[in-house]
């Protein structure tokens, strides 16, 4: 079908009630080609990406007033979240004018700063399966590769590639107020349970929207959005982890209050914000990953991950997430751990955490809210894959690439996590001093262990 057509019966019935679409761009997902693979081979799978509805113009059904506007709502038009949903479309995106995004057959390239007409500052896109909904991914006992070029991403920016349990149809189905759904970027979630997030659940997130101090897009609503999170890359030039990151809620949750696990709240939320990570670097291996390390940054990184089941079935549990990578032609096994009172370990299983939670002195939620096994069920659940650019307004991506948090001593188990430093990371200075800061993920295989590489 062609876009325009759908686009032009998707607005007439949405006039009632609802996160509407509009027709001012017609949205045309950029094509990514992906590939699934068993022992005897890999196959293409012709597929495309959308962006995140919270990227997307926000305008008025009745004419093109924006509804939001820097990091506010327009309040004489969202009175509330409801009627703020059923007097708002979201548009079409111009994918490379506006947001700096182009595919060209497997590789998927996201530019950090786009100067258009209007500023853009990184973006969130997802793998989609059709034009309407996401593809959904069932990871036990299989293998997930890319390759990541990010030479160009300095300290303080983070290309991120991970999974996250949102709804297939990005909740158009289960929420009247949702009209445009996964082809417009709709539901995401995450174990951080975002409050950035302009629509949940079919409503405007815009009740006590509070636009942020330091972020001119951003702001924060009464609502999150939970859901769990397989962290498969979250990277730049100098450090990178992988992270599960489980919940007790099944599939995207909205929460609200102490569920949300703000602030003091940690670790009394439906999630589990800081996750069970493996960072070469923070695991007391300085010399792994990085510009002319082992694992040589200023080249492509081709990055294996396994998730290994307790009886090698897909419907067994889930023990272990191992880590491989390929550069040069070369398999490398990942780093081991070298920190006083641990064992080597170089992957995540229950034993790890515990062991590095207690070296680190950090409270192990993630095995509270169910550990490995419990980022297995929700594995079960389907995940979404999510690939990312983003700088950090909270604090500067210190806990991916720096000393973490600021007032331990560096020289503390688990407080240095790479070679960045405390004062980096700044966002007004990483969007000035690296606008064309690109991520290319690129060489997408999801396949039987041992067939992607
Ligand atoms: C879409 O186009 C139609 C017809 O051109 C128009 O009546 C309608 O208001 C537009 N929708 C939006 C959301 O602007
Ligand atoms: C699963 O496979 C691994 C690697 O091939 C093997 O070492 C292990 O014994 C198997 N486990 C079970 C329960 O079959």
């Amino acid at each position: 079908m062609f876009p325009t057509a759908a686009l032009f019966s998707l607005a007439l019935a949405a006039v009632a009630s609802a996160q509407q679409v509009g027709n001012l761009t017609a949205e045309s997902h950029p094509s990514l080609t992906w590939q699934q693979c068993t022992s005897s081979g890999c196959t293409d799978v012709d597929a495309s990406i959308t962006i995140d509805a919270n990227w997307r113009w926000l305008h008025t059904v009745e004419g093109y007033a924006n509804c939001y506007t820097g990091n506010e709502f327009d309040d004489s038009v969202c009175t509330d979240g409801v009627t703020c949903a059923s007097s708002c479309a979201l548009d079409g995106a111009d994918y490379s004018g506006t947001y700096g995004i182009t595919t060209s057959g497997d590789a998927l390239s996201l530019k950090f700063v786009t100067s258009g007409q209007n500023k853009n500052i990184g973006s969130r896109t997802y793998l989609m399966n059709g034009d309407d909904t996401y593809q959904m991914f069932q990871l036990k006992n299989k293998e997930f590769t890319f390759t990541v070029d990010m030479s160009t991403l300095p300290c303080g920016l983070n290309g991120a590639l991970y999974f996250v349990e949102m709804a297939e149809d990005g909740g158009l189905s289960a929420y009247e107020g949702n009209e445009a759904g996964a082809k417009y970027g709709t539901g995401y979630c995450d174990s951080q349970c975002p409050h950035d997030i302009k629509f949940i659940n079919g409503e405007a997130n815009s009740d006590g929207w509070t636009p942020s101090e330091g972020d001119p897009n951003a702001g924060t609503g009464t609502y999150g959005s939970c859901c769990s999170e397989m962290d498969i890359w979250e990277a730049n030039s100098q450090a990178s982890a992988y992270t599960p990151h489980v919940c007790t809620v099944d599939g995207q949750t909205r929460c609200e209050g102490t569920d949300c696990g703000d602030g003091d709240d940690r670790y009394s939320g439906v999630c589990d914000k800081d996750g069970c990570d493996f960072n070469s670097y923070r695991m007391g291996d300085t010399t792994f990953l990085g510009e002319g390390l082992t694992i040589d940054t200023t080249q492509p990184i081709t990055v294996v991950t396994q998730f290994i089941t307790a009886d090698n079935t897909t419907t067994g549990a889930l023990s272990e997430i191992r880590r491989l990578y390929v550069q040069g032609g070369e398999v490398i096994a990942n780093s081991a751990t070298n920190i006083p009172g641990m064992d080597a370990y170089d992957s995540i299983t229950d034993e790890f955490c515990e062991s590095q939670k207690e070296a680190f002195g950090d409270q192990n939620y993630f095995g509270t809210l169910g550990g490995v096994a419990g980022m297995g069920e929700s594995l079960d659940r389907g995940h979404v894959l999510v690939m990312s650019i983003w700088d950090d307004h909270a604090v500067n991506m210190l806990w991916l690439d720096s000393d973490y948090p600021l007032d331990k001593d560096a020289s503390e188990p688990g407080v240095s996590r790479g070679p960045c430093g405390t004062d980096t990371g700044v966002p007004t200075d990483v969007e000035s001093e690296s606008p064309d800061a690109t991520v290319i993920y690129s060489s997408i295989k999801f396949g039987d262990i041992g067939s992607t590489y």
